[in-house]
């Protein structure tokens, strides 16, 4: 994880780097630091705490000058977070000076030898080593920064994105990836580095993401050097055009992120099946699943890897390909499918499912599926991330950029993609009737319309937080469909208030979880009309006879479960197979109004990052 930002030009570095790194807070929040170079010295400033610390921090005791300068907003790997463990870090000299994103797995033995060598450690990063074995690279072998950070990296085993500088050469920095992502902002005559695009979008829609396993060097009016780390090959840069725009990364009046991506929603899956979908004709046409009909017609089973809420999407998935396309379905934590010697054949098709696209399990479970001959076809929502390059064919989600922790636009969009390839699939291979399918296309179309209508729920489900919000656990219950939406109303309500929740299979609860039931635990059902209704309301029943308090998810106009439940939320009727994409909502809006009434930090939960580049 970690967010690294870079700026070397014409302009202040400061203000760059700053802005960059509150963009870039989603990927960890738990100290920052900033190095700039003035003309003169080389400043350093950092500090536990938020960038918002850092930035009065530098304010009342640094300087902000500069034209060249790099910064980090870490989440803790090795060492805790506090101001000296905080990045960047020097070399033992003081000339170099790094910010790293990912893991050096051998610093340990790296850090025996230079010490062995005369030299010493402020701090307990990994990051501090590899500073400083770049040094003793450049001293001993007289060369420049460029290789000698070349020559540390190919002694290193791990994972990095990395930028670094010498004071005493300051019209370059030198920067290098290997499984954490890094993207390049070229300018006119300035260079832009950042975990991803969002710091730079402002100046620049030109941007070279680096692959794995290469490195740059960005010199003052230069063009940029791009190389390969092992072999020294050069590379030519693939400049390519953003299209993300400022408003999309902006709050946009929201007093959050996730409560923005949350109202965002309808627009999300219209854009996500916006040219894909087309009703009028019967068509469902997705490029990636078109180039590769034969593979997937002829697939054995689908295997679905992700992690977290992708996860909980491929769990709705694992539905909806049994059910419409009748093609067998596993789904797999991807960070327990790459350790246990799965059994995959050229006959499976893998669908890796991620928001970030940099997920370091999703990432490897790809890599071990490759290798096995599997075809790997990626749901991805971030352009040109590590996945989606890696995959051989996908499909985007179009939900725009995800900035809040706590996912919420990216699980309904992953959800509209893999419904979309389900369908095409199942029209393909005749499992679906034409008139269920296009039943199906036209009720999908409808979708956003009916997530508008679920949103106007919000007043009534932040009157239903007002009174769970002090509970100290929760259960939420699904079944079918709405199995992995229980599950993932539990995530949310975890990892953005510290509730306990748990979720599962509503008829799962009397074989365990009922004992915990008593008057003081609320109990979230999903008792949508469609599905397994009368089974859901007996487990309602079952609930309310041990004085649970109920909160169920219903179809508008139920009137059954309105008497037996202590709250209802509605949402609109639509097909059993679209049901999650509507009772997701409430479920969001429920953890975030409970988080806010709780003063929790809603968009950046303690001990989380949004991107998990680390396994
Ligand atoms: C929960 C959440 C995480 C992510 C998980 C996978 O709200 O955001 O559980 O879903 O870390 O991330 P991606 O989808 O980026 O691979």
């Amino acid at each position: 994880m970690c967010g690294i930002v870079g700026y070397i030009g014409h302009r202040e570095a400061y203000p760059i780097i700053l802005e960059g790194l509150k963009r870039l807070e989603y990927r960890g929040y738990d100290s920052a630091g900033i190095a700039l170079y003035d003309g003169t010295d080389l400043n350093v400033c950092k500090t536990k705490g938020k960038v918002a610390d850092l930035e009065s921090r530098i304010e009342k005791e640094s300087t902000t000058k500069g034209s060249i300068g790099i910064g980090h907003t870490r989440w803790a790997t090795h060492g805790v977070p506090n101001n000296i463990n905080a990045h960047p870090h020097y070399s033992n000299t003081g000339d170099l000076v790094i910010i790293h994103n990912g893991i050096i797995e051998n610093y340990s033995a790296l850090r025996k030898e230079l010490i062995s060598r005369g030299y010493s450690f402020k701090s307990d990063t990994d990051t501090e080593v590899l500073v400083n074995l770049i040094e003793d690279i450049k001293r001993k072998e007289k060369t420049k920064l460029g290789k000698a950070v070349q020559i540390a990296l190919n002694q290193v085993v791990g994972a990095y994105a990395i930028a670094v500088f010498d004071k005493n050469k300051p019209d370059e920095i030198v920067i290098a990836r290997l499984g954490s992502p890094l993207a390049v902002g070229v300018g006119d005559n300035e260079f832009f580095i950042a975990s991803d695009a969002s710091p730079f979008i402002e100046y620049t829609k030109n941007a070279i993401y680096l692959e794995d396993e290469e490195m740059a060097i960005v010199r003052l009016n230069k063009e940029i050097k791009i190389r390969k780390i092992k072999d020294d090959s050069s590379v030519d840069p693939y400049v390519q055009e953003l299209q993300m725009n400022l408003e999309q990364i902006e709050k946009g009046g929201y007093e959050h992120f996730m409560l923005k991506e949350i109202y965002e929603q309808p627009r999300a899956i219209l854009d996500t099946f916006r040219g894909r979908l087309l009703s009028n004709e019967a068509i469902i046409k997705m490029v990636g699943v078109e180039d590769n009909m034969k593979k997937f017609l002829n697939a054995d089973r689908i295997i679905v890897v992700a992690c977290g809420t992708s996860w909980h999407a491929g769990l709705v998935s694992e539905y909806i390909f049994e059910d419409l396309a009748r093609i067998p379905v596993e789904v797999e934590y991807a960070s327990e499918f790459r350790y246990r010697n799965p059994v995959i054949t050229e006959k499976d098709i893998v669908i890796a499912i991620s928001q970030s696209g940099e997920t370091a399990d999703t990432l490897a479970a790809i890599k071990l599926a490759k290798s096995k001959g599997a075809f790997v076809f990626g749901v991805c929502n971030v352009v040109g991330s590590s996945i989606a390059r890696e995959t051989h064919a996908g499909a985007y989600t179009h939900a725009g950029p995800e900035i809040g922790v706590a996912s919420t636009k990216a699980f309904t969009t992953q959800i509209t993609v893999l419904t979309l390839i389900a369908l095409r699939l199942a029209r393909a291979k005749g499992t679906i009737s034409s008139s269920d399918f296009r039943r199906h296309l036209i009720e999908l179309e409808l979708i956003p319309e009916k997530v508008e209508k679920t949103l106007l729920s919000d007043k009534n489900v932040k009157t239903i937080a007002s009174i769970y919000k002090d509970a100290k656990n929760c259960l939420y219950l699904g079944r079918g469909y709405n199995f992995p939406v229980a599950l993932e109303g539990a995530l949310k309500l975890k990892e953005i208030s510290y509730i306990h929740a748990e979720g599962y299979p509503a008829a799962e609860m009397k074989h365990g979880p009922i004992a915990l039931i008593d008057e003081n635990m609320p109990i979230v059902v999903i008792a949508t009309k469609m599905g397994h209704y009368e089974k859901v309301v007996s487990n309602i029943e079952e609930i309310k006879s041990r004085e649970g308090k109920i909160i169920g998810i219903v179809t508008e106009g139920d009137e059954t479960v309105k008497k037996l439940a202590d709250h209802v939320i509605e949402v609109p009727e639509t097909l059993e197979s679209l049901t999650p994409l509507l009772t997701t909502i409430p479920l969001q809006l429920l953890s975030y109004h409970i988080a806010v009434m709780l003063d929790k930090n809603v968009d950046q939960p303690r001990n989380l990052a949004k991107s998990v580049t680390v396994e």
